[in-house]
């Protein structure tokens, strides 16, 4: 694992630890162990049904949503290379008494870890951009799926990602595409569901990328898109001045121009 990696999964592990912690509620982790289904109203409503699907879930984190796809009845199986994240996730399998499995590793090598016979990979908020190979998680998703499994995806609008807020306007502030070896750094003294919890690892290093680059790398992995969607909402503050929406999803203010900040997709391997 390079230095980039080993840096973003010494973050992530302090994140998982403060994260399944929940004390600002951000992962509605009360609300789950009550027996909700806290998945976004984005996935909830175009996952479709999973009961009795055979699921994996790359870059699980906690395993809140991976157990949320559990009680709707898939066998569901969550990926994460942070041991801290696998760890916390197997402990809310267990305080909640929902099944699922949670491997330790990276999404790459998810057809050898997990295996190749999936009716469904999941992967949702704040994935891609972790990922310094797009290509090498089209493929990693098509090598898991059986011929005829979809993929589900939703994320962040690549486009919006290049943006920031500087003196209350959106404006483009990064790059569009960077270089496996140049991954844009941000530097953040904590993590983003508002605990305020000083991070030791403050900074993470992502690419960015076009959503062009997105869905080639699907169709060039033998992936069929079944369904391309944008969203004007997300499931967290991306800008400071962004507005609750209800629903656990922010919103940019009235008065700001309507634009895509989330994007969603259906593929199925041919
Ligand atoms: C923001 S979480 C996404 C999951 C989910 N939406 C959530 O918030 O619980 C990002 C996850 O990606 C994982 N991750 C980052 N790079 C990875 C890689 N190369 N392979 C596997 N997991 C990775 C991190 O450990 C982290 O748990």
């Amino acid at each position: 694992m390079d230095a980039f990696k080993q840096s973003n999964r010494a973050s992530w592990d302090e994140r998982a630890d403060i994260h399944a912690q929940d004390r600002t509620g951000f992962y509605a982790i009360d609300r789950f162990l009550a027996g909700e289904d806290v998945l976004y109203p984005i996935e909830a409503t175009e996952i479709g049904d999973v009961a009795g699907l055979k699921l994996a879930h790359f870059q699980c984190h906690i395993g809140i949503d991976t157990l949320c796809l559990a009680r709707r009845g898939a066998h569901a199986t969550g990926l994460d290379f942070s041991p801290h994240a696998i760890a916390k996730a197997r402990e809310l399998s267990a305080r909640s008494g929902v099944a699922a499995q949670f491997v330790e590793g990276e999404v790459y090598d998810a057809p050898e870890l997990l295996g190749t016979d999936f009716d469904i990979v999941f992967t949702s908020w704040g994935t891609i951009t972790w990922l310094d190979d797009i290509r090498a998680w089209a493929k990693a998703i098509a090598g898991a799926l059986k011929p005829g499994g979809r993929l589900y995806f939703a994320d962040s609008s690549p486009a919006i990602m290049t943006h920031e807020e500087i003196d209350g306007t959106i404006r483009p502030h990064y790059d569009w595409r960077s270089a496996r070896e140049k991954p844009q750094r941000f530097d953040a003294a904590t993590t983003y569901t508002g605990d305020e919890t000083p991070l030791v690892t403050n900074f993470t290093y992502e690419w960015m990328r076009g959503t062009s680059d997105v869905i080639d790398a699907l169709l060039r992995a033998g992936m069929q898109l079944d369904f391309l969607r944008e969203h004007e909402l997300l499931p967290f503050k991306l800008f400071p001045m962004m507005v609750d929406a209800g629903s656990r999803m922010f919103r940019l203010p009235a008065g700001m121009p309507r634009m895509p900040l989330a994007m969603s997709l259906g593929a199925t391997k041919r």
